[in-house]
């Protein structure tokens, strides 16, 4: 079985979506592909977002498809139906962890304190994505983490940049980074497929 550590570190870069049709979620998957990324986080935020999600798994079915902004467990039961590879939320409750488990659906919950990691860590988790990141002390709080949070992994998400990723990225508790400068809305929207490809390329070019 996969594990979660397995699937941020074969991703490094997770880009967050907000898609508004079925087909420009496929052109917008097909597009990272081409750039290098080979997950996409498509979030529950846009009426078409579950289709979007199933689209894509069939039509791009080598793209790993992550279903983010879960906010309840029947976000949760949604994207399983569909078949997402994982689900991610920018919060965490242990009822939603406790869920996730009872049916079987990898989980990435969103926290920003030791206390929330804990009781994460205390139902078995070992990753968390870090949210909103840059907002809760980003870099310094990953730093400080890392000795008394030994083997916890991070993919912090919210406010990372062109400019400061690699940094993050070079952090041993960091094994994939979130952010939305890859395939913003505007750019989706514009059907700016070859912009998206190239800022994937450039994006996936700086890291080892
Ligand atoms: C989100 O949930 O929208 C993500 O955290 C993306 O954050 P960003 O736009 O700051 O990259």
């Amino acid at each position: 079985m996969t594990t979660m550590l397995q699937r941020m570190q074969s991703a490094k870069v997770l880009p967050v979506v907000l898609v508004e049709t079925v087909d420009s979620a496929i052109k917008l998957a097909e597009a990272l592909k081409r750039g290098g990324i080979k997950t996409v986080e498509i979030t529950l935020r846009t009426a078409c977002a579950l289709d979007a999600m199933k689209a894509v798994k069939e039509a791009v079915p080598d793209v790993v498809v992550c279903a983010g902004t879960i906010l309840k467990q029947s976000d949760l039961d949604d994207v399983a139906k569909i078949g997402v590879d994982f689900a991610v939320s920018p919060g965490m409750t242990v009822n939603l962890i406790k869920h996730a488990q009872e049916i079987g659906m990898p989980f990435l919950p969103g926290l920003s304190t030791p206390s929330e990691m804990m009781a994460g860590m205390e139902l078995g988790l070992d990753c968390f994505k870090l949210f909103p990141a840059t907002a809760v002390g980003g870099y310094n709080l990953l730093k400080a983490l890392a000795s008394p949070l030994a083997g916890i992994n991070f993919c912090p998400t919210g406010g990372l940049n062109p400019d400061n990723y690699t940094d993050f990225l070079a952090l041993p508790n960091v094994a994939c980074i979130g952010g939305s400068w890859m395939a913003s809305p505007e750019l989706i929207n514009a059907g700016e497929w070859d912009k998206i490809e190239e800022i994937a390329r450039q994006t996936m070019s700086r890291i080892d």
